[in-house]
């Protein structure tokens, strides 16, 4: 890796109970980069993005960030919004930083987002689309150099799945922030990431680290994104994730 990682995390051994989950899994995240993490339903990526984001201390391992950087360097987004209810849209993205919600970041991000004008709505107003919108501009807030994803578009619909994964590459870019994807969509790993890094089952670790060598911005029709697929698709077929 040529510039020093802005999160390099080596779980050695993260158990649950007597249950070994993940073992010798290296992670590092180049600055700026988007890396994609997938791999079959309870190998452990949720484990591992839990570690990675400091919310899980109970394992053996190192988590370094880069120099200077602490947890507000990292954001997180679940796939739940995780919006507190009582909260308007604009008081939920500035809240937990603890600045005003007519703070102009909170605005400029919740424009950025597509929000311009819901910043006085509340949760419950909102489609699950747009809730998700706001837990993004909320991990933005604190301008964090990395922002660590857990399938974040699961629970929304085709169509506004494929804006919301160009508005994410969009903010990427803008923010010049490193990305964590988790997802089980191959074509949504591909398009985003730089790279798809593919976690073996029973704690095999990281089975395969596949290049996404496509200029951005990408297009989602482009052949050679067809290509990086069946690689990623070949792999986890080999790992039995499929
Ligand atoms: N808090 C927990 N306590 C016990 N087992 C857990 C806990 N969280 C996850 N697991 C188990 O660890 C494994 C990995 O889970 P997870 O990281 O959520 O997988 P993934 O996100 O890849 O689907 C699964 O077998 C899951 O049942
Ligand atoms: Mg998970």
């Amino acid at each position: 890796m040529s510039a020093d990682p802005v999160l390099d995390l080596h779980v050695q051994a993260k158990r649950f109970g007597a249950r070994l989950v993940l073992s010798d899994v290296r992670l590092q995240l180049a600055p700026g980069e988007i890396v994609s993490l997938v791999g079959a339903s309870g190998c452990g990526k949720s484990t591992l993005l839990r570690v990675a984001a400091g919310l899980d201390a109970d394992y053996v391992g190192r988590l370094t960030l880069a120099p200077g950087a602490g947890p507000r360097d990292v954001g997180v987004v679940f796939q739940e919004p995780r919006l507190f209810p009582w909260l308007t849209v604009a008081q939920n993205v500035a809240f937990a930083a603890g600045a005003p919600p007519e703070d102009a970041r909170a605005l400029a991000l919740l424009a950025e987002v597509g929000l311009a004008g819901q910043e006085q709505a509340l949760p419950k107003q909102l489609s699950g689309g747009q809730a998700q919108r706001v837990a993004i501009a909320r991990a933005l807030f604190t301008a964090p150099r990395v922002l660590l994803l857990d399938e974040p578009f699961s629970a929304v619909d085709a169509f506004t799945r494929m804006k919301l994964q160009d508005l994410l590459a969009d903010l990427a870019r803008r923010h010049a922030v490193t990305l964590l994807l988790v997802t089980h969509d191959i074509d949504e790993a591909v398009l985003l990431g730089d790279r798809v890094v593919v976690l073996g089952t029973q704690a095999r670790g990281v089975v395969d680290d596949i290049a996404v060598a496509v200029r951005r911005p990408r297009d989602r029709r482009d052949a050679a994104l067809a290509t990086a697929r069946s690689r990623v698709l070949d792999v986890l077929r080999e790992a039995h994730a499929l």
